[in-house]
């Protein structure tokens, strides 16, 4: 089967995935994430975080991962060297701050952040990595000024680079982006403004976008990630996946690890049919969605969430051999691993093999191969 395309995760959070899910989202930042992000300055930590995240996903069948880093230039270009020695297709992005009360030792000055997002970029481009490029970070709204916004919208557009960030997923956020930019028409208008939205653009979550904010997301070619572990465990809100498709709008699916517990997106495809077949329950006219619309989203429609849908997402000929070898046999017998409607039984342990660009990446190669330099 065609490889997996996990289209936002937070690597450092694997750290701490599977704890800490007690509070909502900007409570949990506060406390769980930023004072967990701020250590990655240190590169051993980095090393060996980064090393976990990226084998743990490759195991899980992630041929393609969007990855959100730290603050730290270093670290996360360690995080792109990483993802280049195990075979992983990846875009890495430097995260960028320059507004953090919670915790304002995990910030940067709009200069700083603008100054090593470019260092960032021309240090990863150099090393010529053929399936690692860099992305555009702004956190998110709230953690940046409109000024930084505008300086990241402006390296992306010179260079043409990817752009990630969040969108509308906590009913808090969205009425704190309200107060913080009280000029823009919507939290989308925010990004769109300066120049964040775009067609290498995917933004997670979007829970609460309205009808004229998915038609911005149209016009503009931006994509949506969505990210239904995150949004059920940070008890953030409801996707809803067919106004998303209706709208046209590119959409992808993320684990969001760690506000996600699980880096797997076999367990995030079972929340994308979860939550769907939920929005069918409360509304008799919901179509919930089928299982081979969830396996299209985690494949192709991740690929062109990333817009990465020339090269990879299915088996065309012409494109990047991405792919799975799974094996559908269990111990008591022959099971669909994506049997209709029930991929609830598979598990790493029935991908046998994994290929990136054609190049068997999983079973690993002999480990003293893959020791990453310092
Ligand atoms: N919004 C801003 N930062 C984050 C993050 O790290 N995780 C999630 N889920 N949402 C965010
Ligand atoms: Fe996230």
């Amino acid at each position: 089967m065609p490889g997996l395309v996990d289209t936002h995760i937070h690597a450092p959070q694997y750290s701490y995935a599977g704890t800490g899910l007690d509070m909502p989202l900007l409570e949990w930042l506060k406390t769980y994430t930023f004072p967990a992000e701020s250590c990655f300055h240190d590169l051993d930590l980095a090393r060996r975080v980064y090393t976990q995240v990226v084998r743990r996903t490759l195991k899980n069948g992630t041929t393609t991962a969007c990855y959100f880093a730290t603050i730290h230039t270093d670290a996360s270009l360690l995080l792109c060297q990483i993802t280049d020695v195990f075979g992983q297709r990846g875009l890495v992005g430097k995260v960028c701050m320059d507004r953090n009360d919670s915790l304002p030792r995990y910030s940067e000055t709009s200069q700083e952040s603008q100054a090593e997002t470019c260092r960032f970029i021309e240090e990863l481009l150099n090393k010529q990595y053929p399936l690692v490029k860099p992305v555009v970070t702004p956190r998110f709204a709230l953690s940046c000024t409109g000024a930084l916004l505008g300086q990241l919208g402006a390296i992306a557009k010179k260079n043409n680079l990817h752009i990630q960030s969040h969108i509308s997923e906590n009913p808090e956020e969205v009425k704190l982006v309200k107060e913080l930019f009280p000029e823009a028409e919507s939290y989308t208008d925010v990004y769109h403004r300066h120049n964040l939205l775009t067609d290498k653009t995917v933004m997670a979550h979007g829970c609460y976008l309205t009808d004229q904010e998915l038609d911005l997301f149209h016009e503009t070619g931006a994509a949506l990630s969505h990210c239904p572990n995150s949004n059920i465990s940070l008890r953030s809100g409801v996707l809803n996946v067919r106004n998303v498709l209706r709208h046209k709008v590119k959409l992808g699916l993320g684990t969001d690890v760690a506000g996600g517990y699980s880096s797997s997106m076999l367990d995030t495809m079972r929340r994308t049919l979860d939550v769907s077949k939920i929005l069918g329950t409360l509304d008799p006219d919901y179509h919930s969605l089928t299982m081979e619309e969830v396996f299209r989203l985690a494949t192709l429609g991740g690929s062109q969430a990333l817009s990465m849908d020339q090269q990879i997402g299915n088996f065309e000929v012409g494109k990047d051999f991405d792919a799975l070898r799974v094996n559908v046999k269990v111990p008591d017998g022959p099971v669909d691993l994506f049997q209709r409607d029930q991929p609830k039984v598979g598990d790493d342990w029935n991908i046998v093999e994994v290929f990136v660009a054609g190049r068997k990446v999983v079973p690993f190669s002999d480990p003293s191969n893959l020791a990453v330099q310092s």
